[in-house]
């Protein structure tokens, strides 16, 4: 018998890709060797969401926490980050994808900002797959910047503060007008959401790999894909709701 929902494809998938560390450490190697051949992992796993049609991929790269890590390996992480955004952002322009950088950029130094900047212009008017990398980003930064922003817009008589609502919200997030997340994978076997996709991700299924992210390629990707598609989505309805429609449960439509 098929199952129609098995052909059911995410449509924004976000993904923490963790595991680099250990990755290299088991093969006697030094840390940067496992950001490296996680490199090569997100190139695998952004070619096969592109050519799957996935909507938009959101790629953890570098959090807001991750400036606590020893100062040679941020350097390193930020290198890394320069020379991915200089060798594959053409790839990506004929690749018809839109690369979005979200998070703090103004921590980064003045020429890697500048890079993204000239990423996103060069890729701003691609109607293919949304790339986002999330790099100094925090979803809980995310939230309070959306905060900040529409007090402001509240104190500035552009917004009725007894009308604001999720809506509201979700337009002032760097996320805004993309789908909510409905996959989110975490690679390298902890399980926790390590304060990403907060706000988007209160509908989505949570998927964790043991595979270290440079072992992690488009084949583990079709495995959480096929995960994905057989789970029961209900967003707060139940089972039996799903099965009939909306009218025969006496639901709003
Ligand atoms: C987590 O592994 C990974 C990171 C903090 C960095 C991720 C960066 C890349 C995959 C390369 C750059 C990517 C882009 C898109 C520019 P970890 O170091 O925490 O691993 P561990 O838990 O084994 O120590």
């Amino acid at each position: 018998m098929t199952d129609a929902r098995l052909d059911r494809l995410p449509r924004h998938v976000a993904i923490i890709m963790d595991g680099n560390g250990r990755w290299a450490k088991r093969r006697g190697q030094p840390r940067h060797a496992g950001h490296r051949a996680g490199v090569e992992s997100v190139r695998d796993v952004v070619e096969a969401c592109a050519d799957k049609g996935i909507e938009v991929l959101t790629l953890f790269a570098f959090s807001s926490e991750n400036w606590r890590r020893p100062k040679p390996e941020v350097k390193l992480l930020m290198e890394l980050f320069m020379l991915v955004l200089k060798r594959e952002t053409r790839r990506l322009d004929t690749d018809n994808v839109r690369l979005r950088i979200i998070g703090d950029r103004l921590a980064f130094p003045d020429k890697l900002q500048k890079r993204i900047r000239d990423a996103e212009a060069l890729t701003a008017t691609n109607d293919g797959m949304v790339l986002q990398i999330a790099a100094n980003y925090g979803g809980r930064w995310d939230i309070a910047e959306a905060t900040r922003r529409i007090a402001a817009r509240v104190a500035a008589g552009e917004l009725d503060a007894a009308a604001c609502n999720e809506q509201t919200v979700a337009e002032h997030l760097s996320f805004a007008g993309l789908p909510d997340v409905d996959l989110f994978i975490r690679t390298g076997g902890e399980q926790r959401l390590s304060n990403f996709v907060l706000w988007q991700a209160a509908y989505a299924e949570l998927y964790f790999s043991d595979l270290l992210w440079p072992d992690f390629d488009a084949r583990a990707l079709e495995t959480a894909f096929t995960d994905f598609a057989a789970r029961e989505r209900r967003f707060g309805k139940t089972t039996e709701q799903l099965k009939g429609s909306d009218e025969d449960q006496g639901l709003p439509g």
